[in-house]
């Protein structure tokens, strides 16, 4: 897939995830076989920029390219002075989000309430295309409801406005994260315009990201939660699609070395004490399904430094194969 002068190879996406898709997890999961990986959001806000939040999510010190990032906001000049904003930071590329339905930032009529008004998104569309030199993206959900899938309307607006690509997250915003993804509207939309299209929603498997990709023609899939704690999928789904053979997942030494250094990048990025707080909930989600997982979680979330998070997730990984992709 290409995106602007970007080649996506393979076309396996990290979704943006707030709270997950940090900078030590976009590099795990790029070294993982990640074609892309998208940061979690920014606030278009300029009130919030400084904050150590928002100064943290705008470090891309050692990112493999292309650094990608999410904004998010309702204001047309806003969002394209956000966009400025960050690719002065160092973005390559710059997503609008549309497609998230927290009510944090819907209730500003943000992220996925965009969708009721389709001439907003035009305007907000156009203004950060004109305002920045790089390929700009927007991720949508199908529709605001489903009397109102109107995913194939926004992405003609998309397409005419300049967005350089579109990720679509097979849900409407009324969905939420209820009953399961579907790919239809993907398809639909898809057809209907010549940008490249990613698909989204509940894709966990090698298998699973075929099938979307046969059942949408979509030109890439973008993968969230199924990477919390299995960032190793991106490599399965770009093994699997270019050889169709299924990759074993890694043994007990590549696990705990994937994990040690997941770990000592979080407590380089964030600091020890939030680094290893940040850490639990990444360690609860590698261990999910584990015998002794329960056990293990009880422990490690007792523990306050570094040094012994590191030794329990030693000593409980070393002797555990990690799960396989679904
Ligand atoms: C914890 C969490 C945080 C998310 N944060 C964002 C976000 O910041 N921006 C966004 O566009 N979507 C966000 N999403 C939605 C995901 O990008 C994705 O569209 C959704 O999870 C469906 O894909 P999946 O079934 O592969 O998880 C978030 C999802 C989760 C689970």
């Amino acid at each position: 897939m290409q995106i602007g002068p970007f080649r996506i190879d393979p076309p396996v996406v990290l979704a943006p995830m707030a709270g997950v898709t940090d900078k030590p997890f976009r590099v795990l999961c790029k070294r993982l076989g990640a074609g892309l990986c998208v940061s979690e959001m920014t606030t278009a806000d300029p009130r919030l920029w400084h904050s150590q939040k928002s100064r943290l999510r705008r470090d891309h010190e050692g990112e493999p390219e292309p650094i990608a990032v999410q904004i998010a906001g309702y204001d047309p000049h806003m969002l394209a002075e956000a966009a400025r904003f960050n690719v002065d930071h160092g973005a390559q590329l710059i997503d609008i989000n549309m497609g998230c339905p927290a009510k944090k930032v819907c209730r500003v009529d943000a992220g996925s309430a965009l969708l009721r008004d389709e001439a907003l998104v035009a305007r907000i569309l156009e203004a950060v295309v004109a305002a920045v030199p790089v390929p700009v993206t927007l991720k949508v959900r199908t529709g605001w409801d489903r009397q109102h899938r109107n995913g194939v309307a926004i992405a003609r607006i998309a397409e005419a406005s300049g967005i350089a690509a579109l990720a679509v997250h097979g849900r409407t915003r009324a969905d939420l994260y209820q009953g399961e993804a579907e790919y239809e509207t993907i398809a639909a939309i898809k057809a209907a315009v010549g940008i490249p299209v990613l698909a989204n929603g509940d894709v966990d498997s090698p298998v699973k990201a075929a099938m979307v990709l046969r059942a949408t023609g979509a030109d890439a899939v973008m993968v969230g939660r199924a990477a919390q704690g299995r960032p190793w999928i991106f490599r399965e789904i770009a093994h699997y699609l270019a050889t169709g053979d299924t990759l074993p997942p890694p043994g007990p030494a590549e696990a705990c070395s994937i994990l040690v250094s997941h770990l000592e990048d979080l407590y380089a990025f964030y600091g020890e004490v939030p680094g290893v707080r940040i850490a639990r909930k990444h360690l609860g989600w590698y261990c999910k399904d584990h015998p002794g997982a329960e056990a293990f979680r009880a422990a490690v979330n007792a523990v306050a430094t570094a040094a012994e998070q590191l030794r329990l997730t030693r000593a409980h990984f070393e002797r555990l194969p990690l799960r396989r992709a679904a």
